[in-house]
């Protein structure tokens, strides 16, 4: 059984909408809704559990509630970090569900496609992450602005989510990271840590992170596109 956790406890600061961006509107729909209707959709989702903030906690759950198509959805509270949002989110999950999803609400054009992808590989795996092939040159740069090195390209990916995880190891790592003090930018980096590998599942270059203003006409372009 699938439990899905979807970080939206974030102030969208880069967004500068003064409001949180996954309740902004693309083409005609909340970028939140959207990502939950695609996660509904797939069959094998059984739960899916949103981390928002605490003061928004009442309102969003009135809301889903009311909102047609949506799997078993759960309300909860946030933390002051994305990894603290995580393990609250962690918390709800209930006990029959050995798969956990984390995707962030902030990637509303993930496809069903990955989602089923990312499942399957978790559950033979036990870790995986959607991710794409790098298209840029990527260098690793000193604090002075000076190269350090240049990574072969080819053995870059771009990491996205959902990440998937087996939920007893995904607890383990997120509590051992907590223990530790370590604070990672995604949640593949804490299990990382345990040594447990972690695979990725090719996805699609459309799955972006919106982030910034020019994100949503980017979103909006490939959401014409999937129209058309
Ligand atoms: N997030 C969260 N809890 C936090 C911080 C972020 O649940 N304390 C969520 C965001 O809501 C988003 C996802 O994690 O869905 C990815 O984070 P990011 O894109 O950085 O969103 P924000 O933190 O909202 O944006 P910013 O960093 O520009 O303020
Ligand atoms: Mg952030």
């Amino acid at each position: 059984m699938v439990s899905v956790i979807f970080p939206a406890a974030g102030q969208g600061k880069r967004m500068k909408a003064g409001i949180n961006k996954v309740f902004l509107d693309l083409a005609g729909t909340p970028m939140l809704e959207r990502t939950l209707r695609t996660f509904s959709s797939v069959s094998a989702v059984d739960e899916l559990i949103v981390v928002t903030g605490a003061e928004e906690v009442k309102r969003l759950s009135a809301i889903l509630a009311e909102t047609p198509g949506l799997k078993p959805c759960r309300v909860v509270a946030g933390g002051s970090e994305r990894q603290y949002s995580v393990r609250n989110g962690l918390d709800a999950v209930s006990a029959q569900n050995d798969i956990v999803l984390v995707h962030d609400a902030a990637r509303p054009l993930v496809t069903p496609r990955t989602i089923e992808a990312v499942i399957a590989a978790a559950r033979v795996h036990g870790a995986a992450v959607a991710a794409v092939p790098e298209k840029n040159t990527i260098k690793a740069v000193s604090q002075e602005g000076i190269v350090r090195s240049t990574p072969p390209r080819s053995s870059l990916w771009a990491v996205q989510t959902p990440q998937g995880f087996r939920r007893d190891l995904l607890l383990e790592a997120n509590q051992k990271a907590e223990a530790d003090g370590f604070l990672g930018t995604d949640d593949a980096s804490l299990v990382e840590r345990l040594g447990w590998p972690v695979h990725v599942v090719m996805s699609e270059y459309s799955n972006i992170k919106v982030t910034t203003p020019e994100d949503l006409l980017i979103a909006e372009a490939f959401l014409r596109q999937a129209q058309s």
